[in-house]
């Protein structure tokens, strides 16, 4: 089967100028989109197929609609940014194509070819460059994503799907800025098995996350630590983001276990940090850990990081059981330095020494 071009149809009806300035001067997050959007089709036994860039519209859905009843759907998140010359670039879209693969393959979906999802990204990309914002750390955020599209209550993979992507400009994810975060250790919700979906980038542990999330919430933290479902004990990730221990000029991640996602901003982190001279370490950390480090001083700062939420400070932590202020609270230096590093890398301030940025 052959890799289908990219038709390009955009929009002659665009916002104006003026309407998109005014929406780049306070974007938020995921709340505006920009004119276009690029769809893919894929049919059993034809293959990918129309793939095209078409004004950004709403999709008609039938109400018998696999997706709406059992769920298989993907997604992913990655980011344009503005360059000092005035160009684009992405940041390791390779890296979110293979995820993407991952993820399809977990859900019995089609696997979109790699080079395939960086045209898409780049056509839409080209198309809407004018809503890449240029200034700090804003940037276009990129929402790929693919359900089944086929019509039928039978439960089993479906044999036609839709592979969108849309496009988003994107301020700060925490509208408090760079402030940090409380947290709330989930013990009674769990969001993944081993065996299960969370390693992928799927809808179903976004919806299942939910609940805790409004738990979270009730007692005051802005965000949810899911901890291993057999144990309740070791620390696994955030609603979505991962997790960073940092014991002075050491940092550690929880270990890819199976069931959490692996993060491409905890990817880059590992080697950043090597590359700034600190240890990097994927590890295991229970919530006993957690505590008793950080009130004998030895874990001196502990951040989350992802793509929407780039690196977030972590300041206070509460469970059923224990409630305590991580460090002094306030945002810790490695943290800080780690953060302007990424950035710096992204918004093409530093020099790509990995080859991570994908100019258009
Ligand atoms: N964990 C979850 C559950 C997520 O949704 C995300 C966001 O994509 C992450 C971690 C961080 O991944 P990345 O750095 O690739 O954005
Ligand atoms: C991302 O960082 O891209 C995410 O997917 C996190 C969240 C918006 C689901």
């Amino acid at each position: 089967m052959t890799t289908p071009t990219i038709e390009l149809k955009p929009s002659s009806n665009p916002l104006s100028d003026a309407e998109r300035e005014a929406i780049l001067a306070s974007p938020g997050f995921g709340r505006h989109f920009t004119d276009n959007m690029v769809t893919i089709k894929w049919t059993e036994g034809r293959g990918w197929h129309d793939a095209e860039l078409v004004p950004y519209a709403p999709l008609s859905i039938d109400p018998a609609n696999m997706t709406l009843h059992y769920a298989q759907t993907i997604f992913e998140g990655l980011k344009a940014y503005r360059q000092p010359d005035g160009t684009v670039a992405t940041f390791r879209p390779e890296a979110n194509a293979e995820r993407f693969q991952t993820s399809a393959r977990r859900m019995a979906m089609p696997e979109l070819p790699v080079d395939l999802f960086i045209a898409a990204c780049d056509a839409l990309v080209a198309q809407d460059r004018a809503w890449v914002p240029d200034s700090g750390e804003a940037s276009l955020y990129l929402r790929p994503f693919m359900f089944a599209s086929e019509v039928g209550l039978g439960v089993r993979p479906a044999n036609e799907f839709l592979f969108i992507v849309i496009a988003s400009p994107a301020g700060a994810y925490f509208p408090g800025g760079v402030q940090p975060v409380s947290v709330w250790l989930s013990e009674e919700y769990v969001r993944a098995v081993k065996g299960g979906t969370g390693a992928a980038k799927t809808g179903g542990n976004y919806a299942a996350s939910l609940v805790a999330q409004a738990q979270a919430a009730s007692h005051g933290c802005d965000q949810v630590v899911w901890l291993d479902a057999v144990e309740h004990r070791w620390i696994e990730e955030m609603g979505g983001m991962n997790l960073y221990f940092v014991y002075g000029d050491r940092i550690v991640t929880p270990e890819l276990t199976g069931s959490l996602l692996p993060g491409i901003t905890r990817d880059s982190l590992l080697t950043i940090a090597r590359d700034l001279g600190y240890t990097a370490e994927e590890g295991r950390i229970t919530t006993e850990d957690w505590k008793r480090d950080n009130e004998n001083g030895t874990l001196t700062e502990v951040f989350a990081c992802g793509t929407a939420a780039v690196i977030t400070p972590v300041g206070s932590v509460k469970s059923e059981r224990a409630n305590w202020t991580q460090g002094d609270g306030a945002p810790g230096q490695v943290t800080m330095r780690l953060r302007k590093a990424l950035l710096e890398l992204q918004t093409g301030h530093a020099a790509d020494a990995h080859g991570w940025m994908h100019p258009l």
